[in-house]
C-alpha cells in the first residue's frame, strides 16, 4: 500500500479527529525521527513534551525487554518491587509522600480532584466541593479533566460537565480571590500553561496563590503532566517558584514514551484516599514502573537538569537573536525546554513548512508555535533547529 492509499484508508477507518497528515513516521532513533519515505526530521514536539529521552535509547530498550521477561502485570493491589522503587523515588526527590499511578495524564487529574474533593468533604463539609480552574488551561479529555478545562465552555454537546467549577484568570491573584467561596475545595493551575500558548506563571502570582490557599484553607493541585519531570530545568516545575503544592499529577515525560502517570500528595491530603476510594487496572503496573523509574534514574542523574537549562537558554537566546535579525518573531516565552514562539506566520502554514524543512512542532494556543524537544537534545541539534526555524520563516513575506 502506498502512502497516498494509507492516507485514504486512515481517513475512512479513523474518526475524523485530525486532519490527515502527510507524513508517517516509521522509526526515530535519538531526537530524529524517519517517515516512510525514508525523509529524516528533527523531533522537537517530542510527542508533545513526551519522549524526554529521544527515541531508540538503548538502556531504555534493554529494560523494557529485561521486564516484559520477568513480569509486566499483576493486579494492582499487589506490591511490586518495581513500583514500589518508583514510588519511592517520586517520594524521595519531591515534596510529596503518596504516590498512586495512573495510565495517562487525564487519569491523574482525575485522581487529584477525586482525592481534593474528599479531603475537603471529609475536613470541611460535605458542601464544600467547589473548584477553581484557569482561563485557557488544559487538563485532559476526561469528564472531570475537561470540566476544569475551559474549552468545555466551547463544547457544549458533551454536557453536563462537573458542577462546582469557577473560572479564574491565570496570573491575576484578585480574580482567584473573586472565584473562591466557602465551599471551594481546591484551586488547579498548570505552573506553565502548555497547550494555552506556552505560558508561565508569574512568580509572585504563585507565592499570593500558595499563601491565599493556606489561609482559605484549600487544596493547591499542580499539573506538571507537560511542565514536570525535568521539562523546565527542575525535577518538577514547582521548584522554579519557590512555592510547594499540595498534589500534583504528572504523566508524558515520566514515561518518557510508554504510558505512564501519576499522582502524587502531601500525606495530610493522601490519607484520605481510603480502600475503595480509587484504583487502576493497568495503572502501576510492573512494566510501566520500571520504566518509570528507569527514567527518573537518569533525569536525577548529576548534570542533567544542567544540561536541559543549557540547552533551553540556548534555544532561547537563539529565537530572540532571530527575533532582533528579522521581524518575523513577536515573542519568545517558556521555561527550561517548553518554548512558545509567536511569529507572524499563520501557525498551520509556519508548521507545514517546518515539517517540509524537516523540524517537527506542535501548536499551542490559537497561533503560538511549541518546542519541546527530547531533553536530551544537543546543542549541534538546537542549532539544526534554529536554522531551519530562520530559513523558514525568511522565506516568506509577511
Ligand atoms: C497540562 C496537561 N494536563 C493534562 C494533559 C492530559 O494528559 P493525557 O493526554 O496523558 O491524558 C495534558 C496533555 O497534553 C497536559 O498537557
Amino acid at each position: 500500500m502506498n502512502k497516498n492509499d494509507k492516507i485514504a484508508l486512515s481517513e475512512d477507518v479513523f474518526f475524523p479527529l485530525f486532519p490527515p497528515q502527510s507524513v508517517i513516521p516509521v522509526r526515530g532513533e535519538g531526537c530524529y525521527i524517519y517517515d516512510s519515505d525514508d525523509k529524516k526530521y528533527l523531533d522537537f514536539a517530542a510527542g508533545i513534551a513526551v519522549t524526554a529521552l529521544g527515541h531508540a535509547h538503548p538502556d531504555y530498550i534493554k529494560v523494557a525487554k529485561e521486564q516484559m521477561e520477568k513480569l509486566m502485570l499483576v493486579p494492582a493491589t499487589f506490591i511490586t518491587e518495581e513500583k514500589l522503587y518508583s514510588a519511592q523515588l517520586l517520594a524521595d526527590n519531591t515534596c510529596f509522600d503518596n504516590v498512586f499511578f495512573t495510565n495517562s495524564g487525564t487519569e491523574a487529574m482525575e485522581g487529584a480532584l477525586k482525592l481534593a474533593r474528599k479531603w475537603a468533604y471529609e475536613t470541611k463539609g460535605p458542601d464544600c466541593n467547589e473548584i477553581v480552574a484557569f482561563h485557557n488551561a488544559f487538563h485532559g479529555r476526561t469528564y472531570g479533566a475537561a470540566s476544569i478545562t475551559n474549552k468545555s465552555q466551547s463544547q457544549p454537546f458533551f454536557a453536563p460537565y462537573l458542577s462546582g467549577i469557577q473560572f479564574a484568570h491565570f496570573n491575576d491573584i484578585n480574580s482567584v480571590k473573586d472565584a473562591i467561596s466557602d465551599k471551594t475545595a481546591a484551586i488547579v493551575i498548570e505552573p506553565v500553561q502548555g497547550e494555552g500558548g506556552v505560558t508561565p506563571a508569574d512568580k509572585d502570582f504563585m507565592v499570593a496563590l500558595r499563601a491565599l490557599c493556606d489561609e482559605q484553607n484549600i487544596a493547591l493541585i499542580f499539573d506538571e503532566i507537560q511542565a514536570g519531570m525535568g521539562r523546565t530545568g527542575t525535577f518538577l516545575a514547582h521548584e522554579q517558584f519557590g512555592i510547594e503544592p499540595d498534589i500534583a499529577t504528572l504523566a508524558k515525560g515520566l514515561g518518557a514514551g510508554f504510558p505512564v502517570g501519576a499522582l502524587v500528595a502531601k500525606k495530610k491530603f493522601g490519607a484520605h484516599f481510603t480502600p475503595g476510594s480509587h484504583g487502576s487496572t493497568y495503572g502501576g503496573n510492573a512494566l510501566a514502573t520500571k520504566l518509570a523509574g528507569f527514567v527518573m534514574e537518569t533525569i536525577l542523574a548529576d548534570g542533567f537538569m544542567e544540561h536541559v537549562s543549557t540547552m533551553g537558554q540556548r534555544l532561547t537566546a537563539g529565537l530572540e537573536d532571530i527575533k532582533r535579525r528579522t521581524n518575523k518573531i513577536e515573542d519568545v516565552r517558556g521555561m527550561g525546554l517548553m518554548i512558545g514562539v509567536d511569529t507572524t506566520w499563520d501557525i498551520a502554514t509556519l508548521r507545514n513548512a517546518l515539517m517540509e524543512a524537516g523540524l517537527l512542532t506542535t501548536q499551542a494556543g490559537a497561533n503560538t508555535l511549541r518546542l519541546t524537544p527530547p531533553l536530551i537534545v544537543s546543542a549541534d541539534e538546537i542549532d539544526e533547529a534554529l536554522h531551519i526555524i530562520e530559513t523558514v520563516l525568511r522565506s516568506q513575506d509577511t
